[in-house]
């Protein structure tokens, strides 16, 4: 929810998030996300560097330290969570559950989330992410990126690690969700099936998305 009040824990899930997708931040990737300007993003980063939960690996370029690490995912738990009431409890719409779990993710108790796990399982989030559990810890998915693909054209989403509004409306139009099936035509196109028209992803698609091979059910 841009421009609404940030604080520490959407800092260390847009980080987690950057670092799935290019491996570090940059202060106007930060910014661009979050809202705000690359000023702001520089101050908040000196905070947490100072709490020692992000640290400098290039110039310009920030991760998250091991205890950041465990930090974001308690938050990502309360995150995945809220997306998971959104949707199953309210029925709102796949491509804006990130977005609107912005709004309430931070009230999220562990009372609140056992119950909505009660009702509605919370294995993932929609978009396929594992719940990490209320000490942080978060199960490691089996499934890989587009380029490590040796041959296989056909492939199956896994889950979506960089969930931006972009890359959910595409999928979202195009009915592509985790445990769809679809085929590379080249680096820029997919079909959802054989028949159908080939069509043209949006930037970052390739690095935004998981996959696994057709044949393996996980
Ligand atoms: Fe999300
Ligand atoms: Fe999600």
């Amino acid at each position: 929810m841009k421009g609404s009040s940030t604080n520490a824990e959407d800092y260390l899930k847009c980080i987690n998030e950057y670092m799935d997708l290019q491996g570090y931040a940059a202060l106007k990737d930060i910014a661009l996300i979050l809202g705000t300007v690359r000023q702001t993003v520089l101050d908040e980063i000196k905070i947490l560097m100072d709490r020692g939960l992000v640290q400098r690996k290039e110039k310009g370029k920030y991760e998250l330290t091991e205890t950041g690490m465990k930090e974001a995912f308690k938050f990502l738990r309360k995150h995945r969570v809220a997306e998971i009431l959104l949707w199953k409890g309210l029925g709102m719409k796949w491509s804006e559950l990130d977005d609107q779990a912005m709004g309430i993710e931070h009230g999220m108790t562990e009372e609140i989330i056992e119950k909505v796990c009660k009702n509605f399982g919370c294995i993932k989030c929609p978009h396929g992410n594992y719940v990490p559990d209320k000490n942080g810890n978060v199960k490691e998915s089996k499934d890989i990126k587009v380029s490590e693909f040796n041959s296989s054209r056909k492939i199956k989403v896994s889950r979506v690690i960089f969930e931006s509004p972009d890359i959910l409306k595409f999928m979202e139009n195009n009915g592509l969700y985790p445990g769809s099936n679809l085929i590379i035509v080249d680096e820029e196109h997919i079909k959802v099936a054989p028949d159908m028209e080939s069509i043209k992803v949006p930037d970052n698609f390739f690095r935004a998305v998981r996959f696994t091979s057709i044949e393996d059910n996980q």
